[in-house]
């Protein structure tokens, strides 16, 4: 953390209506291969009730969140880098509560604090947020340079996604700030991409392929994305991040980043 930052990282949350369609699996991937194309990158556990990322990476939970509340008011950079909980070179995460019952504690200002800092820090800050627009996700969508809304190739899920898109729109946030995932896709769920694009009615950014390897990488604790950069599921990933992410970042001049791009119309 000692070389000089020329630029803001830019904050990238991922967030599904409901559980179970992804949200993990792609940001703790997409924060694996935004850090091996040489960004550091921090993801953040932000699901405080059931966070999944130190169980997915086997990751220690000494440091967490909750150790956020006595800086409350005084976040810097400093009180930011002492909340990490180091993964691999360059790659950190921010860990939720192990116990789900001290969620409660967490002022949804901790969340927005750690966010400004956050990017002074690191060249991509990737959110998993938890399937519930909680005051927190809220914070995170306001403090973020791109949305990644998922969902499911069922038609409830893509309903579900059409009205979470509804809801973004009523909350004024950006088209432009958001990609649109279909997790778990493939040619035999039933549904057309016509009948997927009919119910969703926005650009789909990527369609990550349902494949058994990745309960499977789950299980052995190591994502895709380090065991298997080839596999199908890391390429979607990573064309998905060089098409919207990368590509984005690049075009900036100087790698400036938009002031609060997410941010809502106060
Ligand atoms: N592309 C995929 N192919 C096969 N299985 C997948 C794929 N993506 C996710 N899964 C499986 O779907 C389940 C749910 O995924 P994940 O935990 O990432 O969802 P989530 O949105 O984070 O859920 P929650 O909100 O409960 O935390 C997991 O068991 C995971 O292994
Ligand atoms: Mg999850």
């Amino acid at each position: 953390m000692s070389v000089p930052r020329r630029a803001h990282g830019r904050i990238v949350t991922v967030f599904a209506a409901k559980g179970g369609y992804g949200k993990t699996t792609l940001s703790t991937n997409l924060a694996v291969t935004l850090n091996a194309s040489g960004a550091r990158v921090c993801l953040v556990d932000l699901d405080f009730e059931f966070g999944d990322i130190a169980r997915w990476l086997r990751l220690e939970p000494t440091r967490t969140l909750l150790d956020a509340i006595p800086l409350q008011g005084k976040l810097n950079a400093a009180g930011g880098a002492s909340l990490i909980t180091p993964y691999r070179p360059a790659l950190d995460c921010i860990l939720a509560p192990v116990d789900p019952g001290q969620a409660a504690k967490l002022p949804s200002n901790v969340t927005a604090e750690l966010l400004a800092v956050l990017p002074s820090l690191y060249d991509y800050v990737v959110v998993d947020a938890p399937a519930k627009l909680s005051l927190h996700t809220l914070s995170a969508l306001d403090s973020s340079h791109h949305h990644v809304l998922l969902s499911t190739p069922e038609r409830p899920a893509l309903k579900n996604l059409r009205r979470t898109l509804d809801t973004l729109e009523l909350l004024s946030y950006g088209r432009q700030l958001r990609s649109v995932v279909i997790n778990q896709a493939g040619s035999r769920l039933g549904l057309t991409a016509e009948e997927i694009n009919r119910l969703v009615r926005s650009p789909i950014a990527a369609r990550v392929p349902y494949i058994w390897d990745v309960p499977a990488a789950i299980n052995r604790g190591v994502p895709l994305a380090i065991s298997r950069p080839d596999h199908p599921v890391v390429r979607a990933i990573g064309e998905f991040a060089r098409a919207h992410l990368t590509a984005e970042r690049a075009a900036q001049p100087g790698f400036v980043a938009a002031d609060g791009a997410g941010r809502r119309p106060a």
